[in-house]
């Protein structure tokens, strides 16, 4: 059986151990610096499990002891946006503990593949591959599959289908410059260009990336969790499951999409020992253009917190 480990039992790791547990992925093991909150929610979902029929355990705590032997590390830990903040103002905050995590993770699991949810993911997954040493094949930061159910999902609303008929594909920062690449989405194959004006696609694609802003400012309190929580997931079953499949992710690129040295949303097919290949699809100029300005603002970021921690 696999073992996969949930550092932060907040809304989005303790969303991720259900979806985990649901799917049936493996054993869990839910860790917080607060070990009770942890083995509180790891025992509620246990006993919600049992409901299922299902017998996968999660289990709650505070010492990365019992993460050794880790086959997955999805880290989630840090602090999440409040009404008016941006990702990009939890940079030196959550910088701090995702190292102080990777650290620890690495030294009970050295084999394991780390997906990291923590925003600014971008750069966070940045530090966390460049603190694990571990190679680019087995670090991966999720953005992608969130941000595209939320086009999936307005696309369905604005043309009354199922969310299930759209094929969407964001790519890119997980910020407000996330490209969701308006040429590649369609409905039942067919493009929506072909089903809507372009001022309504561009409506729809400014709702898509300000989505996360208009949970967080409902909310008041935090961010979105059960689609970040489970779109993570969606990484974890590709990899257990050896699925091939191809996701959004955020991974480090060398030349592809003329890129070099940064983390990017792109797809990526997934299996058994993490990133199998990166999918090089064919952007239009405007994707294009919208894509250069997205990586020069994870660029610019990540070279901050550089200039910062130095
Ligand atoms: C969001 C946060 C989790 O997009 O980044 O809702």
């Amino acid at each position: 059986m696999k073992k996969i480990t949930i550092i932060g039992a907040g809304n989005v790791g303790a969303h991720a151990a259900v979806s985990a547990a649901t799917l049936e992925l493996g054993s869990i093991i839910l860790l917080d610096q607060n070990a009770d909150l942890a083995k509180g929610k790891a025992l509620d979902i246990t006993q919600s499990m049992a409901l299922f029929h299902n017998d996968i355990v999660v289990t709650g705590t505070g010492d990365y002891q019992d993460t050794a032997g880790s086959d997955i590390v999805i880290i989630t830990a840090g602090v999440s946006r409040k009404p008016g903040m941006s990702r990009d103002d939890l940079l030196e905050i959550n910088a701090n503990i995702v190292v102080s995590i990777v650290k620890q993770v690495v030294e009970y699991s050295p084999n394991c593949i780390l997906i990291i949810v923590t925003n600014p993911i971008n750069t966070m997954v940045q530090l966390a591959y460049e603190t694990s040493g571990f190679s680019k094949e087995r670090v991966i930061g999720m953005a992608g599959i969130l941000d595209g159910g939320r086009f999936k999902y307005y696309i369905a609303k604005e043309l009354n289908v199922g969310a299930s008929e759209v094929t969407t594909m964001v790519l890119g920062d997980h910020g407000e410059l996330m490209v969701p690449l308006e040429d590649h989405c369609q409905v039942s194959g067919q493009p929506i260009a072909e089903l809507m004006s372009r001022e309504r696609i561009e409506s729809i694609v400014h709702k898509v990336q300000h989505a996360g802003s208009v949970i967080v400012n409902l909310l008041k309190t935090g961010s979105a969790y059960f689609a970040p929580g489970l779109a993570v997931i969606q990484i974890a079953k590709a990899i257990i499951r050896d699925e091939h499949k191809t996701l959004p992710c955020a991974v480090y690129l060398e030349g592809e999409y003329g890129v070099d040295g940064s983390f990017v949303g792109v797809p990526v097919v997934l299996g058994r020992d993490g990133i199998e290949k990166i999918v090089e699809i064919h952007l239009s100029e405007k994707e294009s253009e919208a894509f250069n300005i997205s990586v020069a603002h994870i660029k610019q970021r990540t070279n901050e917190l550089k200039q910062k921690r130095v």
